[in-house]
């Protein structure tokens, strides 16, 4: 490919991505070739209740401190945004760890009119996976590869050769008759006060199932707890290779950011 045919598909090289997220709002402006942040992130508590409305507000807020920055891009640019519920063609679907409210909600719609300025919308662990495959832990991995995150709740994303397919909701199999996230996200071990070993008893059950429904190539693990995968990806036993995730917590940012140049057409 010539330089020109390569920058007519790069045509930007920053973008912004915000991650919403249970208990903060995060954004941030991201180096669209290196897959990491341009500066600091910025953070603001996700508002009590998580309504639509109250979460507009906020996620305006954080663009507009991003885009007020030195070397932010255009204020016509798109902005990516990850949401931790089945996002179907900008639509809400599901709302597991935020208020009930956002069942049904157009969320593209929302936030492109509180942003003024085009959006894409997609799931939170979507955005943390295609983040992971295309900078992180799962780059160049050809097959399956299944990054699951352990927060508030369990995300999950498949990419297969380097294509996702979106919506994926591992966090809710049903394992031993519980909702799985219910007894093995992050937020399940701090509740109950865990020891790392009986936690990683709960993984080691809830990976071997989706292990055998999906034959990955390799597994992720994402989410903030990540940062602590010593402590419990050495205690697990699988056939498959499982990674931290190299882009801890940024990912999602990451992710919604280059799903957003991507969906636009100003990045390939
Ligand atoms: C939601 C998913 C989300 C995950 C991580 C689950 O409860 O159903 O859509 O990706 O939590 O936030």
């Amino acid at each position: 490919m010539s330089k020109d045919e390569k920058s007519k598909k790069n045509k930007i090289s920053t973008a912004i991505g915000l991650d919403i997220g249970g208990t903060g709002i995060k954004g941030g402006i991201v180096d669209l070739k290196k897959g990491k942040l341009v500066g600091d992130r910025y953070r603001i508590d996700t508002p009590k209740p998580s309504t639509p409305e109250a979460v507009a507000e906020v996620v305006a807020q954080i663009v507009t401190e991003l885009g007020s920055r030195e070397g932010a891009p255009d204020a016509d640019a798109p902005v990516g945004i990850t949401f931790p519920a089945i996002i179907h063609e900008g639509v809400a679907l599901s709302a597991a760890n935020v208020d009930k409210s956002w069942i049904d909600t157009d969320v593209d719609t929302l936030f492109t009119d509180a942003l003024n300025r085009p959006v894409q919308v997609m799931n939170d662990a979507d955005a943390a996976g295609l983040a992971e495959v295309r900078y992180g832990a799962g780059e160049g991995v050809e097959g399956t590869v299944l990054v699951i995150t352990l927060g508030t709740g369990i995300g999950s994303a498949l990419i297969h050769d380097g294509i996702l397919v979106p919506n994926l909701e591992l966090g809710h199999l049903e394992v031993d008759g519980h909702d799985a996230e219910s007894r093995a996200s992050a937020s399940a071990r701090e509740r109950e006060d865990l020891a790392w070993e009986d936690y990683a008893v709960r993984l080691q059950r809830y990976f071997s199932h989706v292990e055998f429904l999906f034959s990955p190539k390799l597994f992720v693990v994402g989410g903030g707890i990540s940062k602590r995968s010593e402590d419990f990806l050495p205690r697990l036993d699988l056939r498959t290779p499982i990674k931290p995730a190299a882009l801890k917590n940024n990912a999602g940012i990451v992710g919604g950011a280059l799903q957003a140049a991507i969906h636009f057409g100003l990045r390939k």
